[in-house]
């Protein structure tokens, strides 16, 4: 990490708020008449206000609903970003994305970076990984990076293929997605075979794909994962009436870059009420075999005795906004996309607790150095969740305990500027860019859930303090200019490293459906961009097949 300018605030602002917890004297390492072992699922695009919502209809999700009868559910989690990588950086690391400069699903840690696994096993405790880690720079695929690396460039790509709803043709399939389940009898192997007969304490981890859309294979190797899939057996735990159509503000009133996101997500286009319910019903679905994997490492606890005393945790990296704001995916601050899902069971944890403080993910790091032991780091950019897991009280927030206030962010591709959410009380103040040449939003998550009514103009006095609140946690406007700078020079090399090929490969991105009607217009729009020559908005290639699109 090279040392930037807003470091400094973050860790002035961190300090501010530091918790009586990150002065605590080493305490030893527990023994097993003491020990608290720890088990942390992992799921991917989990929207969290399935777990937040007093009575879910939706879908039958009984073992999560098993840990928040026997434990903490935190009502109102975030994460630091809403996509796979830079997220999964934030809850490994414990610093905020800017911090790490984990800008997209390509850049993120280094290889070696340290993360609470590497602490928590260096103080001898037994660890454990299965499945989905993702933190770690390199990897996806080579549109998703170009995606993020031109999203400045003024030109209206649909790189996404278009989402859709998929039953499995097999009726009583229940494994879906068999690698998950492959990595979930990994685990419960390990829990009933090493950790239970251990005499250290273990943290053990599970990542999932799961409820994750898969790849949609008839668009060709190149499309992202747009294909909403489930069978028979998971679908009959969601209550097709429940599921709710969710209104779209007509395209005119969209955000300028809710609609780059929805454009690139190939979601302009029109849609029917039925292919709308059946992608979120088939979501939900999803989230039902998410939760029947929960379900197994549960039994594998019980089974060996291991609950009482074993902290369980159970989060997402992001939501998925399954059709609501006329997108799927997630790159979006709004609660869809943002709100994920963090239940905690476990000893000491008052059974059916409700958590109102606002928390988000780079809150793990310090709880899992706090649950074994290891001294935190004074300038990360999380709290320790345990005082608010501790606390006699439900319901209640209490800021002394943790500050109550979450910052998400956001660089990456099917959105065309730096977006930066500050989520505090019941307001969710989001800039954009430098803060200047795109609008913020303010929403009233009480009085508007659904985030339809953008009232940055009725409280200049709330978007005045939410701006100054957020600048100080963030200089987002030199965070921006330094993504602009990545973007130009990662592209540049990988152009440069793709020497003639170049032309061939960009043309044949996901994208390459609309590049190839102008191809030398892309091109040429690019190395404007490259030159920091400015040009207007180029018109989207297939326009007339969007004119007649209405609302559902
Ligand atoms: C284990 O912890 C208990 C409770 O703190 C303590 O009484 C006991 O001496 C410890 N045993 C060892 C071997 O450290
Ligand atoms: C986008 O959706 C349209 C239908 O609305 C479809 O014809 C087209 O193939 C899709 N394009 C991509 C890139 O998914
Ligand atoms: C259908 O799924 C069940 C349960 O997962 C499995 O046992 C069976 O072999 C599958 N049938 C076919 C034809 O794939
Ligand atoms: C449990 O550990 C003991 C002592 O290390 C060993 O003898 C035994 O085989 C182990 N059991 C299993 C099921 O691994
Ligand atoms: C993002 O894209 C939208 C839709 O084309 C456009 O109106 C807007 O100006 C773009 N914003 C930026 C910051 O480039
Ligand atoms: C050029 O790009 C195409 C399309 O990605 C690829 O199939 C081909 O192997 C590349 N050729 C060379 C020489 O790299
Ligand atoms: C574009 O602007 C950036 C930042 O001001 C500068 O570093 C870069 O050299 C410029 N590139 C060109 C081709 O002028």
């Amino acid at each position: 990490m090279s040392s930037a300018p807003w470091r400094v605030v973050a860790f002035l602002s961190s300090l501010v708020f530091l918790p009586a917890v990150h002065m605590n004297p080493i305490p030893p390492i527990r023994n097993s008449s003491v020990r608290c072992n720890v088990v942390m699922v992992m799921s991917d695009a989990f929207d969290g206000r399935l777990t937040t919502a007093p009575g879910n209809y939706l879908v039958d999700l009984p073992n999560l609903n098993f840990l928040k009868q026997h434990g903490a559910v935190f009502l109102n989690a975030y994460t630091n970003s809403p996509i796979c990588c830079p997220s999964r950086a934030a809850m490994w690391s414990g610093f905020f994305p800017h911090l790490t400069e984990s800008w997209n699903n390509y850049k993120c840690l280094d290889p070696d970076y340290p993360t609470w696994m590497d602490l928590v096993k260096r103080r001898g405790y037994v660890t454990q990984k299965f499945g989905k880690q993702d933190y770690r720079s390199g990897s996806h695929s080579l549109s998703n990076r170009v995606e993020a690396w031109t999203r400045d460039v003024p030109f209206l790509l649909r790189q996404e293929g278009r989402p859709k709803a998929s039953l499995s043709a097999n009726k009583t399939q229940v494994r879906i997605m068999q690698e998950d389940w492959k990595n979930a009898d990994l685990a419960t192997s390990w829990i009933r075979k090493q950790a239970a007969n251990s005499s250290q304490p273990f943290f053990l981890y599970l990542g999932l794909n799961l409820p994750h859309p898969y790849p949609s294979v008839d668009m060709g190797e190149n499309f992202g994962s747009s294909t909403f899939l489930t069978s028979p057996y998971w679908l009959q735990k969601v209550s097709y009436k429940d599921v709710t159509i969710p209104k779209w503000l007509p395209f005119q009133a969209m955000h300028p870059v809710d609609y780059y996101s929805s454009y690139t997500k190939n979601c302009t286009g029109s849609f029917t009420r039925q292919e709308i319910r059946d992608i979120r019903a088939y979501y939900y679905a999803m989230c039902a075999e998410t939760d029947g994997i929960m379900g197994q490492i549960i039994s594998a606890l019980m089974d060996t005795g291991l609950l009482d005393t074993t902290c369980v945790f159970f989060t997402s990296d992001h939501g998925e906004l399954a059709m609501e704001h006329r997108q799927f995916y997630k790159m979006s601050m709004y609660e869809g996309s943002s709100h994920v899902p963090l239940l905690v069971m476990g000893p000491n944890i008052q059974p059916g607790k409700r958590i109102s403080n606002i928390v988000s993910l780079v809150d793990l790091y310090p709880t899992m150095l706090e649950l074994a032991g290891v001294p935190t780091p004074l300038h990360i950019s999380g709290y320790s969740l345990l005082p608010l897991l501790h606390a006699r009280s439900n319901n209640d927030i209490i800021p002394e305990l943790h500050p109550n206030w979450a910052l998400s962010q956001f660089h990456g591709s099917d959105a065309n500027a730096s977006t930066y959410m500050l989520r505090e009380n019941d307001w969710k103040y989001i800039a954009y860019s430098d803060g200047d040449s795109v609008p913020p939003q303010l929403f009233d998550l009480l009085k508007d859930p659904e985030e339809l009514n953008n009232v940055a103009a009725q409280f200049p006095e709330v978007v005045r303090s939410m701006e100054k609140k957020l600048r100080s946690i963030v200089n987002y406007k030199e965070v921006s200019a330094a993504v602009h700078q990545y973007n130009k020079q990662s592209f540049t090399s990988w152009k440069e490293s793709e020497g003639t090929n170049y032309t061939n490969v960009i043309s044949n991105l996901r994208w390459h459906l609309d590049w190839s009607q102008r191809p030398k217009a892309y091109e040429m729009a690019i190395d404007r961009w490259l030159k920091n020559e400015t040009g207007s908005m180029m018109e989207p290639p297939t326009r007339s097949s969007n004119a007649d699109v209405k609302p559902p």
